[in-house]
């Protein structure tokens, strides 16, 4: 698959506890493209082993139309940790999200602990901690020996590791995020953006957002039924870029550009590499048309 290619839109991954029975019915009819049932930071410990049977029994019954469904697991050296794995290996999830990766030996255990799963089950990864700063090209590299397909940033406990502020503006993480991104690419992974804390504002999650999609982002983590809309938008091609994107293909079509690697399109000069672009605009907008 060409970087940058994903069969699917990820838009959008809602978070919810695991725990939360109304959060997951819920889930079930908002147009988020990921749900994820999280057992970790947001389950309190007296919760854990309830929430684990709460999300095998929601896999179980499905109802999840066209999202794919992903459960953050506990970090396999808690004491929760091996438990969740072990159940999840046997359930119907997309993926596995597991936190707090620090470098490859730590997706390398992930891996082999998922070894009898069905093997569709992808091994998704948070990047959040100040190991994984360090490590991105090499952990990105696992996903060609390994179920690694996605990573999603953990920016709120990148924050507390750094001891940074999670600024509207983002300033501390900035080169962290562009690297993420690149080493990503690099190796074909999707790529999702932190979440916005903020969830009464939406126009500091909007802005939030764009500045993920401008950076790079396949789309972003959410924590509230609110974002997803405003997520969805953001990460959707808009009618400018359809049509800049159509513009250009059909400019290429032409019988005197043929055979060019440079052409003159609205004004600006477009090389075969923006039609490489809007191509995936275009594949992008279709997969959303396909989803409803
Ligand atoms: N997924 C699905 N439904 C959700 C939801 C979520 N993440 N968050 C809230 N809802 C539902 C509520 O159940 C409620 O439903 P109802 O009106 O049918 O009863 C409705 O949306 C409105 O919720 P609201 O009152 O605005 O939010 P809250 O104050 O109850 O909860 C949070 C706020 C932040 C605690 C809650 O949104 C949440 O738990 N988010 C996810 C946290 C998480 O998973 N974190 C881990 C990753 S960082
Ligand atoms: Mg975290």
């Amino acid at each position: 698959m060409p970087a940058n290619a994903q069969p699917r839109p990820r838009r959008s991954a809602l978070y919810l506890p695991a725990s939360n029975a109304r959060a997951i019915e819920k889930a079930r009819g908002l147009p988020c493209d990921i749900v994820v049932l999280d057992l970790e930071d947001a389950v309190a410990p007296e919760a854990k082993a309830g929430a684990r049977e709460a999300a095998v029994a929601a896999l179980e019954q499905g109802g999840f139309g066209h999202r794919e469904v992903a459960v953050r697991v506990n970090g396999i050296d808690t004491e929760w940790g091996a438990h969740d794995l072990a159940a999840l290996a046997r359930s119907k999830a997309d993926a596995v999200l597991v936190p707090k990766v620090a470098c490859t030996q730590d997706i390398g255990r992930y891996h082999e602990a998922l070894e009898g799963a069905p093997e569709a089950m992808q091994l998704w990864a948070m990047i959040e901690t100040c190991g994984s700063v360090f490590n991105l090209e090499p952990i990105a590299a696992m996903a060609a020996s390994t179920r690694l397909s996605l990573w999603i940033m953990g920016t709120n406990d990148l924050a507390k590791e750094m001891r940074a502020r999670l600024t509207p503006q983002r300033t501390p993480f900035l080169p962290f995020l562009a690297q993420a991104v690149a080493a990503a690419r690099l190796h074909g992974l999707t790529i999702l953006d932190g979440v916005c804390n903020e969830f009464r504002d939406l126009d500091v999650f909007e802005a939030e957002a764009r500045q993920g999609l401008e950076f790079g982002f396949d789309g972003k983590s959410l924590i509230h039924p609110a974002q997803v809309a405003p997520c969805n938008t953001v990460f959707s091609p808009d009618a400018e870029e359809l049509d800049w994107a159509r513009a250009v293909i059909a400019a290429f079509d032409l019988p005197e550009n043929a055979g060019k690697g440079a052409i003159r399109v609205d004004g600006k000069m477009t090389e075969l590499l923006h039609l490489d672009q809007a191509r995936q605009v275009l594949a992008v907008a279709h997969q959303i048309a396909a989803i409803g």
